[in-house]
């Protein structure tokens, strides 16, 4: 089955699926995207991943490209298409097509909507939720606004090419007092030793991840104490578990920092809970 990709108002085959060179996404890195989780077909906390949508849109004074309703049928269609029970849905909004000006167009232009989904293997996924992974830390050196789900990653790929570099699977940002911000594309936590759930609060450094959102939930909902504070480097790694939080990993227990073993250096007990329980707190679409 050949992929196919919404372009524009088009579903074209995915290898012609393309944009303009003047698009400000392409020469500015000037647009936003989600990632959303497709499960059985069925879209994953879809309506909070439209509101982030909204919000980063609102931020850079860009036009949602369509309404929300028409968006949805959109993302429903493309999964379709490309037949996807277990992968993701990924939509990128630009400020669209002009001129090569720093500025905002003068007259006012379409924002340029992509959407493209693609199957990912859930059996692989859990797998590697079994064995755990390995994490590398790298100084933060992202602009303020990580607030925004910008489409300006580079960053976030220097980190996640050093961590392959280094045998890991993900980067870890640390701030300049040597507080970890999260990952290159995921939240980070950790367990005390005392059984705390810490993850750093969403006011500053960080995206406010939807799986975290979720996650927070189960946590409230199962009773584990939860702290939203920074941690530490050192901190983390004296913890008795880690885990990462994304639309593409869910809960991803982490067993190695820096080539440190964290606790036993097995997933923990508490990042597989709620893994398991995930999917019962998120809304699961029609
Ligand atoms: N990234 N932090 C960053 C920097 C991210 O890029 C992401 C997600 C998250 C987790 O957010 P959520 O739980 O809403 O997926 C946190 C997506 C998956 C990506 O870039 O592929």
């Amino acid at each position: 089955m050949s992929r196919i990709a919404y372009v524009n108002g088009r579903y074209v085959p995915h290898a012609h699926a393309m944009v303009h060179v003047e698009d400000r996404g392409y020469q500015f890195a000037d647009g936003v995207y989600e990632v959303c989780e497709v499960r059985d077909g069925k879209l994953v906390d879809e309506r909070r991943h439209m509101e982030r949508l909204q919000r980063s849109l609102s931020e850079l004074r860009i036009a949602m490209p369509m309404a929300t309703n028409s968006l949805r049928v959109v993302l429903r269609e493309v999964v379709r298409q490309n037949l996807v029970g277990d992968g993701l849905v990924y939509v990128q909004v630009t400020r669209g097509v002009a001129r090569r000006d720093h500025a905002f167009p003068t007259t006012p232009v379409k924002p340029a909507l992509v959407v493209t989904a693609r199957n990912v293997s859930r059996a692989k996924s859990d797998a590697q939720a079994e064995a755990g992974i390995s994490v590398v830390t790298v100084p933060d050196n992202r602009w303020k606004r990580v607030d925004i789900k910008t489409v300006g990653l580079l960053p976030n790929v220097l980190a996640r090419q050093t961590a392959r570099d280094r045998g890991a699977r993900e980067a870890w940002f640390v701030d300049r007092e040597g507080f970890i911000t999260e990952g290159a594309s995921s939240n980070a936590w950790i367990v005390t030793a005392a059984g705390t759930l810490v993850t750093r609060s969403a006011n500053s450094g960080i995206l406010r991840g939807i799986t975290r959102t979720v996650t927070l939930e189960a946590a409230g909902i199962a009773k584990l104490a939860v702290e939203e504070r920074p941690f530490t480097v050192a901190e983390a790694m004296a913890a008795k578990e880690a885990f990462l939080t994304a639309a593409t990993q869910i809960v991803m227990p982490v067993i190695e920092i820096d080539g440190k073993k964290i606790g036993d250096g097995r997933p923990g007990p508490v990042a597989l809970a709620l893994r398991a329980r995930f999917h019962d707190k998120a809304e699961i679409g029609d």
